[in-house]
């Protein structure tokens, strides 16, 4: 299983610090959280925290949308080079075009679905995307409560990545801890991001880590 922590949950006066830890913690990716109080009731950072944030990681970004105009923050977020740039679904008219923009930016291309929408929305563009990442919870806030209809989502999304694109990851963000990760694995996850769990973890980030792993 491949980790991500969400550094929404770090703190946010010592940013590269905590950053800077989780990377030396046998994280796989960095997880970074934009909103835009639009898109989500909750409002976090921009290109000028995240170009900081790039500077200092020495694991790939792992950059989730939650935004209105999603064509927009590509642009913004484009020049950090991030490993994964991820939209929702909701929030996107044409996907298909987003998608392809995004790969021409030289980023791999993901779709993320709210808990409430079906993995078949998206069947004719898992051939175009690198990732899907299912929401586990409402988008917005970092610390709540696993809703575990997505692991019979994940499943079903597993099998139409078999027949359209096996090359195709699943990641599972929201609420994650070290009960229900193996769960998640066993339907054939393959990366989870892991905010709260992680950086409230009482002994440390690198035995959270490895707890999850
Ligand atoms: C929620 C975010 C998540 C969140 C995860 O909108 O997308 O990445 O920070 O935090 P936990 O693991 O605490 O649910
Ligand atoms: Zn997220």
């Amino acid at each position: 299983m491949l980790i991500a922590p969400s550094i929404l949950s770090a703190d946010f006066g010592y940013l590269a610090d905590e950053v800077k830890a989780i990377c030396d913690s046998g994280c796989d990716l960095v997880h970074v959280d934009v909103m835009d109080g639009h898109f989500v009731p909750n409002l976090t950072i921009g290109p000028v925290v995240v170009s900081a944030v790039a500077k200092v990681a020495t694991k790939p970004l792992d950059i989730h949308l939650m935004v209105e105009n999603n064509s927009f923050f590509v642009d913004l977020f484009a020049p950090m080079k991030p490993e994964y740039i991820s939209f929702h679904i909701e929030e996107e008219k044409h996907p298909h075009r987003l998608i392809q923009k995004i790969r021409s930016l030289g980023i791999k291309p993901a779709i993320v679905l709210n808990p409430h929408t079906s993995p078949e929305s998206i069947e004719f563009l898992l051939e175009d995307l690198d990732m899907v990442l299912l929401m586990s919870v409402n988008p917005g806030f970092g610390g709540q409560k696993f809703i575990p209809s997505v692991v019979e989502k994940a499943k079903r999304l597993k099998s139409l990545i078999e027949k359209r694109n096996p090359n195709c990851l699943i990641e599972v963000d929201g609420g994650v801890n070290s009960d229900n990760v193996s769960l998640l694995k066993e339907v054939g996850v393959d990366i989870v991001v892991a905010g709260s769990f992680v950086f409230g973890h009482a002994d440390g980030y690198s035995k959270a880590i490895a707890s999850l792993k």
